[in-house]
């Protein structure tokens, strides 16, 4: 959580800053600053709010800057206010530094320094890094950020300036991404790649514990050592088309129409002559006997989807949250592999639960969107997504790509281990038809329901078997951006407890597309409907059900992928629900896009 942007060059500073922290704002939005060297000194503004309150802030401010730092919060420790918002100053102003992260030791940190005087300003960890620095003994400035790395426990990607060092900047990083871009007007910092787009040419990904040292000519990397290193940059490959909202009123409904391509990408990807698959040893997947797919909130949908569809294959599936499976007593598993799955590919939780993974020597493989991601680089294989870039917080178009590329990965498996030519047209065929069906689907139906949801205090989604996961993938979507309370429930479980929730003030969705359970999934609505509850039924089949308010029909699809088709509609209600709520659903409350922090 929380972006960062760095700049050092001969444009404004103040506009390349400004301009990358909009960019970043998906991270964070509880508070935004910037600081820049002016005229020898820090100039320092900083606001509680939106990026849009920080630009306000800064007219007829910061004239002729060409070096700085800025940051846009999500508010972790202390909460969000001026005095929270980053850059910190050092109590002596000689330091300015950005932080994206958490310092998990800056009570005692904090402690220590207060003891020897130091007065603090804000309630944040981040400030004991400002601190640290201007209390450092090093007698250069490289080996006082060098000597961060010996002081600081948990996570973190900082920026730092040093008064008197004008035009130069400093950054480290470890467990939490940073990025430098590099173009012909300067060098730049970012938290990914997106803000960097249109700016430069080339960006390079900073390595675990890397040190940089931008000055006004050049860029120089040094590892934990001090040993200088080698500079790799990768070609920027993305445009301002892919990172822009065009004629989109918000990032969400852009993403939710573009759910048919990336679905599309990913099979190309997954079909190719040389596809990712293909890396994956054959004698691991011979052996194999068990695989874990770990993630979080969609991500963790993704892969409890796609176990339906393993199942289906005989492979024996089982799905953990990253964030339970990295504490939870770790038992071996003979031949088994995890599957990571991340859009951002730098969720804290899914990067340490991979990393248990491999302390243990299971066989990790990352299901991610963001090619330069950190899961990437520490995974053993790689099976991309191609859904583009993602921006809005609530995830769709990437929820899509992740079945997709599971579902070719289950076939690949099953074709390996049944001694099979893997045929992956068939699979292609088949969602071929449903990207035709998605881009064809009409949501008139949705806009209606959503006029009825928008007033709903509660609402509940049910199902059964793959149609359970779609529902948590469903509810999940509208709690996030809506406010409204949601919950998912497997159909069978409501007469459990959860039925004596149920009442004329309630609206439960019901997702019905497997053949087999359908009638099952009717009993409850029966249940429900006998409670006086309003009941929405999502399904493909011709019914004519009294129990049924409002049916939600879907296109026909082979049943084993319907999911690809089942939530598109419940990613628009929740989409259309929050705008006519007049929440802004690309930035929902107390929530960021990319979860870096524990
Ligand atoms: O980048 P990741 O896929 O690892 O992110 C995982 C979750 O934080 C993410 O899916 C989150 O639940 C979304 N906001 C859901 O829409």
């Amino acid at each position: 959580m929380c972006g960062i942007i760095g700049y050092v060059g001969s444009k404004s500073a103040k506009e390349e800053i400004l301009d990358g922290l909009k960019m970043l704002e998906y991270r964070g939005y509880d508070s935004a600053g910037i600081c820049c060297f002016e005229k020898g000194k820090f100039s320092l503004i900083k606001k509680k709010g939106k990026v849009a309150t920080l630009v306000e802030a800064c007219q007829g401010q910061l004239k002729d800057v060409h070096c700085g730092i800025g940051h846009t919060r999500w508010a972790t420790h202390g909460d969000p206010s001026d005095k929270n918002a980053h850059p910190f100053l050092s109590e002596n102003n000689s330091v300015a530094i950005v932080h994206n992260g958490i310092i998990e030791n800056f009570e005692v940190l904090k402690g220590s320094l207060q003891k020897q005087g130091v007065r603090f300003r804000s309630d944040t960890d981040s400030e004991v890094i400002a601190q640290l620095l201007q209390k450092s003994k090093c007698e250069s400035e490289l080996k006082k950020v060098q000597e961060l790395s010996t002081l600081l426990k948990g996570s973190y990607a900082i920026a730092i300036l040093f008064k008197g060092l004008e035009n130069q900047i400093f950054a480290i990083r470890k467990n939490s991404p940073l990025i430098v871009g590099k173009s012909k007007d300067g060098f730049y910092l970012s938290s990914d790649v997106n803000a960097l787009v249109d700016k430069t040419d080339e960006y390079h990904i900073m390595e675990e514990n890397e040190i940089i040292w931008i000055d006004n000519n050049d860029c120089y990397a040094f590892d934990e050592h001090l040993q200088a290193k080698e500079i790799v940059y990768n070609k920027m490959n993305l445009t301002k088309q892919d990172i822009s909202r065009g004629a989109f009123e918000h990032y969400m409904l852009k993403e939710i129409m573009q759910v048919p391509n990336a679905i599309k990408n990913t099979i190309q990807e997954c079909d190719a002559v040389i596809n990712p698959y293909m890396k994956l040893p054959r004698e691991m997947i011979k052996e194999l006997r068990h695989i874990t797919i770990i993630g979080c909130g969609t991500a963790y949908n993704a892969g409890l989807t796609a176990s339906h569809y393993a199942r289906e294959r005989e492979i024996l599936v089982d799905c953990v949250y990253a964030s339970e499976y990295r504490y939870r007593k770790f038992l071996p598993i003979e031949n088994e592999i995890c599957i990571f799955i991340s859009q951002s590919g730098e969720t804290a939780d899914t990067i340490e639960a991979l990393k248990i993974a491999k302390e243990h020597s299971i066989p990790t493989i990352v299901v991610t969107n963001v090619a330069s991601s950190t899961l990437n680089k520490l995974a053993d294989f790689i099976i991309p997504t191609k859904a583009g870039p993602e921006i809005a917080v609530a995830s769709t178009k990437a929820y899509n790509a992740q079945i997709t590329a599971l579902y070719g990965l289950m076939d690949y498996i099953y074709c390996i281990k049944h001694k099979l030519n893997c045929r992956s047209c068939i699979l292609k065929d088949k969602l071929d038809d449903v990207v035709k069906k998605l881009e064809h689907y009409s949501f008139k139906k949705v806009n209606e329901l959503a006029d009825i949801i928008k007033e709903s205090e509660r609402v509940f989604y049910i199902g059964r078997g793959v149609d359970y996961a779609t529902s948590q993938e469903a509810s999940l979507k509208l709690k996030e951006i809506s406010n409204i309370h949601s919950e998912s429930l497997y159909a069978g479980e409501l007469k459990h407890g959860t039925l004596a929730l149920i009442d004329e003030h309630t609206t439960v969705i019901a997702i019905a597309t497997q053949k087999s359970l359908f009638d099952k999934t009717l009993n409850s609505i029966y249940e429900i409907k006998a409670r006086g509850a309003r009941v929405i039924l999502v399904t493909q089949f011709e019914v004519d059900i009294e129990a049924v308010d409002m049916l939600i029909d879907l296109p026909c699809t082979d049943q084993a992928i319907m999911a690809e088709i089942a939530i598109y509609p419940m990613q628009m209600l929740a989409y259309k629900t929050a705008v006519l709520k007049g929440l802004d659903p690309d930035k929902p409350r107390n929530l960021a896009k990319s979860v870096t922090v524990e």
